[in-house]
């Protein structure tokens, strides 16, 4: 076992300290874009105020001979575009792919001051986060980097899920987990063709009144995806880390795909995917904390005092556990204020309000 005092050590000499917390930064939605394609490219600037998180995509979606082209694509648009606060992340190919060592060797050297977020895919376990890590220290040492790149792994192996816990622990570089759910699917041979959301046939009925066995029984839904998410979650929490969903593939059905984020964001996660610019808006409404629950979460908090003892509010019981639930929701937007003036005037609205 690792001593943890050589956890906070660099892992090359020259490269730099690493962190010993993980920021939180917004991170509603981290959108996609292929850095090869000229036309996808050309938008990047226009998304920089729209998005929390834009992530240039080497792997899955870019066709083999598109590989170098992306790669190539992102180093340059990195380099020419200002991105404010909003962060770059990338996607490397997979470390058992032909391109994920010059992936690492071209981005950490050419733009790694550039780069927030380096996301691997099909993560098996901590071994491949030991990896990633040992090199990106040799990378940062060679380059000079005075900031350590971070690293986000998809949880879209069966091995994965089953050292979830470890990966999450694997590194003090590691920022955050995310469904990987059509990756997944295929590793665990679950027999479904679609990228996340839910399925028709995953559901559990009511018993038959009488002999009757096939009319009059209710059948709910239900979430095939609820057991890895609510894992996920607490792997990352108990890491220090942030957990999110992956891809909602429906473009079209913006219903589902406001559900399947919202269950995550109710069981714990910060953000998901977005394919296309249509659910930028649908993560940024889910993962943002309605003003409601924040004008009540603020009232929670200024009742409370410091934060001990119980008091009745509109007939609900408050303690030391119902305060901290409301610190939970009423920083996250505290946090989303700071960078967004429309959700920073609405939660004083509605919070002034709730305590007139
Ligand atoms: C994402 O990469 C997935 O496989 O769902
Ligand atoms: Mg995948």
């Amino acid at each position: 076992m690792r001593s943890p005092k050589d956890f906070f050590r660099p892992l090359a000499v020259g490269a730099p300290e690493p962190v010993r917390q993980i920021p939180f930064r917004p991170s509603r939605m981290i959108h996609f874009f292929d850095p090869g394609n000229e036309k996808m490219a050309a938008k990047v600037p226009g998304m920089v105020p729209k998005t929390d998180v834009l992530l240039g995509n080497l792997e899955d979606a870019v066709a083999a001979d598109r590989k170098e082209a992306a790669r190539d694509g992102l180093v340059r648009i990195a380099r020419t575009t200002d991105f404010g606060d909003t962060q770059l992340w990338t996607r490397i190919n997979s470390l058992d792919s032909p391109w994920a060592l010059d992936d690492l060797l071209t981005l950490v050297t050419e733009i790694g001051d550039k780069l927030d977020v380096i996301m691997v895919p099909k993560v098996e376990g901590p071994e491949d986060i030991h990896y990633v890590d040992r090199l990106l220290a040799q990378l940062e040492a060679r380059a000079g980097s005075t900031k350590p790149l971070l690293v986000h792994a998809i949880l879209e192996t069966a091995s994965g899920v089953a050292r979830v816990e470890e990966i999450a622990m694997a590194s003090p570089r590691m920022q955050g987990i995310s469904l990987g759910p059509a990756d997944l699917a295929a590793s665990r041979r679950m027999k479904t063709t679609r990228v996340g959301g839910g399925h028709p046939g995953y559901l559990v009925r009511t018993d038959p009144v009488g002999e009757d066995i096939e009319h009059g029984r209710t059948t709910y839904q239900q979430d095939l995806w609820h057991y890895t998410v609510a894992r996920m979650v607490d792997a990352c929490v108990a890491a220090g880390i942030l957990p999110y969903y992956g891809p909602f593939g429906d473009i079209r059905d913006t219903v589902a795909c406001e559900d399947q984020f919202r269950n995550a964001y109710l069981l714990g996660c910060v953000g998901a995917w977005s394919l296309h610019p249509v659910q930028i808006a649908i993560a940024k409404k889910v993962f943002s904390p309605d003003p409601a629950e924040v004008a009540w979460a603020r009232r929670v908090i200024a009742a409370m005092g410091d934060g001990t003892g119980a008091v009745m509010l509109d007939g609900k019981m408050q303690d030391d556990a119902t305060v901290k639930q409301c610190h939970v929701v009423a920083e996250l937007a505290d946090e989303l204020a700071k960078r967004d003036p429309d959700l920073a005037e609405a939660y004083d609205e509605a919070t002034k309000e709730a305590l007139a």
